[in-house]
């Protein structure tokens, strides 16, 4: 701290929640910087059980700023969905700000996700249908509408005529659907700009200050860096960085004030959604993990597809991110499992490689190697102290600090907030 950045560094789905929800006891402010409704972040503690889509997951903190950046796309209905059930299990969000510059995902683009899917035939991404793609694609293209615009009744009514022509002259010409109603959409989203108006602020004011008081402010990434646009299994991606590097964009903090990024890691992997995937198991071993992990996606309940750690991927992870550290976590999940292994190259034709192909069709081809560890076969869920540890443990960790070129900050050995054991003495 002063501004740390963690960033999922897999496929999504690491624990980016809960590391979030521990960390955020040392912060003041926690900034999320990119995605919309499609993350899902698991936060577990004495509150209670969350799920959260938008709301950054040190809200459980009362005292604590909360802010969904510019960088997010939100789908107000989730929003306040979102907000009442935290207000229900006693949550206070009179701390939660939302960026005047977030974009607003709108009905046309749920309709949108779903027929482009559907256009996409075999080569359909899997997405999560939350109409994220196309929101990102209007901001870019400038029809998006913004939080700022959604509180002020005029601009709204103005801006959606202008935005609601040109998305109905496209959608009906090439889909043939019915076109969407100015009336219906500005009556329900000018009700969710007055239900949303307390919370929409300009939130990089919110962020000098904090800065300049010496806050410690944590920006808090959605879904993975292999699902980057730019670096990710493309086309098998989402449509807004994940990446540290657009933390500072999508939250306003300039990137002079970062000190530390972590790369939240599970101790293997997973993925939900189409895509190259190099280690995914297809066997009994992979069944065994997905169920004693419960891995099934927190959006959209789809069974998540599993494998063994691939370094390849984790390094270069850490390379278009600069991880300063990681965040190992579900390291308990490998428990029970007498033996564990490592993707530490791949076989593309032939011949062994060890980068990660940019093309989607060509890491298809590539084959793992691997090398295999001895599993510990005792439970670690209660440990919390590094040095106890079983042997085995300790040495698959140093063994990842070596492959991924990145030291271990944090181990998770469960979901809970005490379930987690610091390497680095913070
Ligand atoms: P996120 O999207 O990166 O926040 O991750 P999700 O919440 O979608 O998925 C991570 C899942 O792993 C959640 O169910 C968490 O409660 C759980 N989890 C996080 N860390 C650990 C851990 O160390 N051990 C176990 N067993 N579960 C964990
Ligand atoms: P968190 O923040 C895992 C995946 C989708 C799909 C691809 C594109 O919980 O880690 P999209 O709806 O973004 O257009 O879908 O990205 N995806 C995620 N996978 N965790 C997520 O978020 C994800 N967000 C999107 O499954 O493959
Ligand atoms: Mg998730």
């Amino acid at each position: 701290m002063p501004v740390s950045i963690v960033v999922g560094a897999q496929w999504g789905d690491e624990g980016k929640g809960k590391v979030i929800d521990m960390l955020a006891e040392k912060a003041h402010t926690i900034v999320r910087y990119s995605g919309g409704d499609n993350a899902g972040h698991t936060v577990i503690n004495p509150h209670g059980h969350f799920q959260l889509h938008l709301i950054p997951s040190g809200i459980c903190y009362p005292e604590k700023t909360c802010i969904i950046g510019n960088g997010v796309a939100i789908n107000p209905e989730v929003f306040l969905k979102e907000r009442q059930m935290l207000n229900d299990k006693g949550i206070s969000t009179s701390n939660l700000f939302i960026s005047d510059r977030a974009q607003i995902v709108m009905p046309y683009h749920l309709t949108q996700d779903k027929l482009e899917e559907q256009a996409r035939q075999k080569g359909e991404i899997g997405t999560t249908l939350r109409g994220i793609g196309p929101a990102f694609v209007d901001k870019i293209a400038r029809m998006g509408l913004r939080a700022g615009e959604l509180i002020d009744e005029k601009s709204l009514k103005e801006r959606l005529k202008v935005v609601l022509e040109y998305k109905n002259k496209l959608l009906t010409c090439l889909y043939c659907i019915e076109p969407f109603s100015f009336d219906e959409i500005y009556a329900q989203y000018s009700e969710y700009g007055r239900k949303i108006k307390e919370h929409v602020t300009e939130a990089t004011v919110i962020l000098e200050e904090a800065l300049k008081r010496g806050d410690n402010i944590l920006l808090e990434g959605a879904q993975g860096s292999l699902l980057d646009p730019d670096f990710g299994t493309y086309p098998y991606a989402t449509s807004s960085s994940p990446l540290a590097a657009n933390a500072c964009l999508g939250s306003g903090v300039g990137p002079t004030a970062v000190d530390e990024v972590l790369g939240v890691y599970k101790a293997y992997c997973t993925r939900v959604g189409a895509g190259p995937f190099p280690t995914e198991l297809f066997d009994e071993m992979g069944e065994r993990i997905r169920r004693i992990a419960n891995e099934y996606g927190t959006t959209t309940g789809r069974p998540r597809r599993v494998g063994w750690f691939d370094a390849i991927a984790a390094r270069f992870s850490c390379r278009i991110n600069g991880f300063s550290g990681m965040a190992i976590t579900r390291l308990d999940i490998m428990d029970k499992l007498p033996s564990i292994k490592i993707c530490t190259g791949y076989m593309l034709d032939g011949k062994k490689i060890d980068h990660f192909p940019a093309q989607a069709t060509v890491l298809n081809k590539c084959r793992p190697i691997y090398e295999e560890m001895k599993g510990w076969l005792k439970p670690t869920n209660e440990i919390e102290d590094y040095n106890e540890l079983p042997t085995e443990a300790k040495a698959y960790l140093d063994r990842l600090e070596e492959l991924v070129c990145c030291p271990v900050d944090m181990v998770c050995v469960g979901p809970a907030r005490e379930q987690t054991i610091f390497k680095k003495k913070t």
